[in-house]
């Protein structure tokens, strides 16, 4: 019985190649002819708004990030009574993202209503963003379905957390496909934007349970940090990734973990092997053309993660809400 249903499906499979079988795959101006001017709609608004909001930059590529570890637009979900602890954990600069998207949303869809995805949304507006302050630029194939299920609290489940060494970021990279290298490049997003204090304050506080410090923090920096930013072990304070450049997309982030000064374990461990140290310090001294281009090859590859494409899913009229 088992044998032959299989056999069945081949068949099917080899009938049906397109309806089920293999998977459409994204491409470059997937709106081409169903809505020619979706991606103008989108660069327009972020052209016309980022300049004087550039702190959005951060959290719209995050938000990406985040996103694609699924690329399916479930990020943008609106709460569920299920799930509704998470998004309100996500920070307010976060939540201004979200109404951005909103907004580019409604024009794309007074354009051409129900044929561009939230998923391509996000994905294009993370990528104009960063381009618009000064950054790289990189290639969004499009085509992405949105998801159907407000999974948020798996989602988010799946996200790499910044207490994370360098073998459980690995591993979380590899389970989409994403390997050292891309670990090393697309982590250079917190080249800007910022980071609470709470996601870091145990390596300025209680590293190891006796009220320690991490010690691959440097110890200055530690000192100047509870000084200055995260005065207490539970304060909520803001501190800016790459401080002094913290808008400007450039090769600080790898500059501050060469002398220990990541803010994140995560960031720290980038530098705890041989393999990766060396391709920081590659790109530290090599040209930031270089960091540019490689940051969009990694950026193109985390938009492919997982995506949803043909007949899957579906085109969410509100991103916060399935249809
Ligand atoms: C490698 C694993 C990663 C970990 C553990 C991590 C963790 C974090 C954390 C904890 C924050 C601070 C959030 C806050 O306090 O509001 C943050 C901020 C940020 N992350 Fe990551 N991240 C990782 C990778 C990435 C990747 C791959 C990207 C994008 C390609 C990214 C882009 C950003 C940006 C732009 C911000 C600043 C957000 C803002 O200014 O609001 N991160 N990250
Ligand atoms: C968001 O902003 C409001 C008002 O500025 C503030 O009361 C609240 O604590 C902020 N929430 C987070 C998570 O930062
Ligand atoms: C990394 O973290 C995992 C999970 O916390 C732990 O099992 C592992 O021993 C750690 N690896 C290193 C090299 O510290
Ligand atoms: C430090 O960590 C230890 C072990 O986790 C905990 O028992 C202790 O209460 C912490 N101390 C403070 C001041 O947070
Ligand atoms: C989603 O939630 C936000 C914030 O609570 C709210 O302003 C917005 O109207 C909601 N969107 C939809 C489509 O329900």
């Amino acid at each position: 019985m088992r044998k032959n249903a299989g056999f069945n499906g081949l068949i099917l499979c080899f009938l049906l190649p397109l309806l089920s079988c293999s998977r459409a795959d994204l491409k470059l101006g997937f709106y081409y002819q169903s809505c020619p001017n979706a991606e103008k709609i989108v660069f327009d608004y972020v052209e016309k708004h980022i300049p004087h909001a550039p702190t959005l930059a951060a959290p719209l590529l995050r938000m990406h990030f985040h996103d694609c570890f699924g690329c399916d637009g479930s990020v943008l979900i609106n709460s569920t009574v299920k799930n509704r602890a998470e998004k309100a954990a996500v920070p307010n600069l976060t939540l201004r993202g979200f109404d951005f998207i909103d907004e580019i949303k409604g024009l794309v869809e007074e354009e051409c209503p129900g044929v561009v995805s939230c998923a391509d949304i996000l994905a294009l507006t993370a990528r104009d963003a960063v381009a618009v302050i000064g950054g790289p630029y990189w290639n969004v194939p499009t085509g992405r379905r949105d998801g159907l299920i407000s999974n948020m609290v798996e989602a988010l489940n799946n996200i790499p957390a910044p207490t994370f060494n360098l073998s459980t970021l690995q591993k979380s990279f590899a389970s989409k496909g994403l390997d050292a290298h891309d670990l090393v490049l697309l982590s250079g997003a917190h080249t800007i934007g910022i980071g609470h204090c709470q996601f870091f304050s145990n390596r300025l506080y209680n590293f190891t349970g006796k009220l320690d410090e991490d010690p691959s923090l440097d110890p200055l920096y530690a000192a100047n940090l509870k000084k200055y930013k995260c005065k207490t072990p539970t304060d909520t304070t803001i501190v800016e990734m790459d401080p002094g450049s913290f808008r400007t997309f450039d090769l600080g982030y790898y500059k501050l973990l060469l002398k220990r000064r990541g803010i994140f374990q995560s960031d720290a461990a980038l530098t705890t092997t041989g393999a990766t140290k060396a391709k920081i310090e590659q790109l530290v001294y090599g040209l930031l053309e270089v960091f540019f281009n490689e940051f969009g090859r990694s950026m193109e590859k985390l938009g492919r993660v997982e995506v949803k494409t043909g007949e899957e899913g579906e085109i969410r009229r509100h991103c916060a809400v399935v249809n």
